[in-house]
């Protein structure tokens, strides 16, 4: 009988759906997930620090999120209509986001922020989009654009990562995250045609430094340049009202994604009134109208799972105890390290956290692909091996509302197991 695992390499390519990176001997065929766990179809048990990629926030199978999303799929799973789950979700938004005046559904995070710079263009007339080095938008090309490989030449010249989207070189602007003078420099050399510049606060797993995003939000206000946050990976992890109430600063406009949807696929974008007005489609045909229409956006089975984690995560005492969580993580893994004698920086915030193998600082792209990236990779592999399921690429590891004290140390003991099994021999 062939495996699961056989049937899953002969059609996926990679044998993934976009898990980046994993040997074909360690590909597993995922059967379910309860809490902070989950199950392959071979039967074996590990310990999930990706959590979806993050969109598990509350934890796999949480019992109000199912019930909720059953209830509602019993009465239609979608009308590819506003509905009155997606009514009372986009309410519960505008409360706790502060800069959304209005929104948008859509399915994904990919689709949130390709309309967070749609409308950008769209209202300002402007053609360009400044992101910067390093950072993940979803895989749309703009928001690959400069992740994979090194700097070009000089910035803000981009590199697509990847084939058909030569335009982005034309199109798209990149400059350094953290840095706050270069930034500057190219935003005012290339005003007139920027129309936003999109960042994510928390860049990967890199905590912007005092004044960055702020010098940003004083920036694009005095030029003219949409400012957009994609809280995708912050929106509702950081705090309730996200990246924007944690940092204390409000863009334009926010993409949101992931954690929202209690595992189902969920993506939204929001901002200022003036901005999101020209997916109005009465303003058809007009010259500041930018299409946007979702088929599975904004369905009331996400929307109603949506409602239960925003209720799971409105509970007194949520949000310290996640940061606490994500403390603790940081900790244990800067333990692992110190006592396998590994060089390596612990990267994070809230409840996130990296490693990254260097003796510098890392704080941007530069440093980030100076640290010793196949060292990771190669944790990354032992763990898996170990019965610890990640996202193999190296990124971020994502606790949950189910990752307790107990589970945390659990791992930072499995973490230093793998350590010392994937060691590179000494010549
Ligand atoms: C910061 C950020 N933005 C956008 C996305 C894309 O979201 P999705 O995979 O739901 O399209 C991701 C996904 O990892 C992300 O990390």
């Amino acid at each position: 009988m062939t495996s699961f695992r056989e049937r899953a390499l002969a059609l996926f390519p990679a044998g993934s759906n976009g898990e980046y990176g994993i040997p074909p001997e360690l590909v597993p065929v995922i059967e379910r997930g309860q809490g902070c766990r989950v199950w392959d179809t071979d039967g074996r048990e590990f310990l999930d620090m990706t959590m979806a990629w993050g969109a598990a926030l509350v934890g796999h199978a949480h019992p109000k999120v199912v019930e909720a999303a059953t209830r509602q799929a019993a009465l239609g799973a979608n009308f590819a209509a506003v509905n009155r789950r997606s009514v009372e979700l986009a309410e519960r938004i505008a409360a706790l986001s502060p800069c959304a005046e209005r929104i948008r559904f859509v399915a994904s995070g990919t689709e949130a922020t390709l309309l967070c710079l749609r409308v950008a263009q769209a209202a300002t007339g402007k053609p360009k989009v400044l992101k910067f080095e390093g950072a993940y938008h979803g895989q749309h090309p703009v928001g690959i654009t400069s992740m994979l490989n090194g700097r070009p030449a000089t910035l803000p010249q981009s590199d697509p990562s990847g084939a058909g989207a030569a335009w982005v070189a034309r199109d798209v602007l990149v400059a350094p995250y953290n840095d706050l003078d270069t930034t500057s420099r190219i935003l005012r050399d290339h005003a007139h045609e920027l129309a936003a510049v999109i960042v994510e606060p928390l860049h990967r797993c890199l905590t912007p430094a005092p004044g960055f995003l702020q010098g940003l939000r004083d920036l694009t206000r005095s030029l003219g340049i949409v400012l957009v946050f994609d809280e995708v990976v912050t929106g509702f992890r950081l705090a309730l009202g996200g990246a924007q109430e944690y940092y204390g600063v409000s863009p334009d406009l926010v993409a949101y994604g992931k954690g929202l949807g209690g595992g189902f696929p969920i993506g939204a974008y929001a901002g200022r009134a003036d901005l999101m007005e020209v997916v109005n489609e009465h303003r058809l045909p007009g010259p500041n109208y930018a299409w946007s229409a979702s088929t599975t956006g904004g369905n009331p089975v996400s929307c109603a799972a949506a409602l239960a984690t925003l209720d799971l995560l409105s509970e007194p005492g949520l949000y310290p105890r996640l940061h606490a969580a994500g403390r603790r993580l940081r900790q244990r893994v800067g333990e692992a390290l110190e006592q396998t004698g590994e060089v390596a920086q612990v990267l994070g915030d809230g409840p996130l956290a990296q490693a990254a193998f260097s003796a510098q600082p890392v704080t941007d792209q530069t440093s980030w692909l100076a640290s010793d990236r196949a060292r990771g990779k190669a944790l990354m592999h032992g763990l898996l091996r170990g019965g610890v399921f990640l996202n193999p690429m190296g990124t971020k590891l994502y606790l949950s509302l189910a990752h307790d004290d107990s589970v945390i140390d659990e791992f930072g003991a499995r973490l230093a197991d793998a350590l010392r099994a994937t060691r590179p021999s000494v010549p």
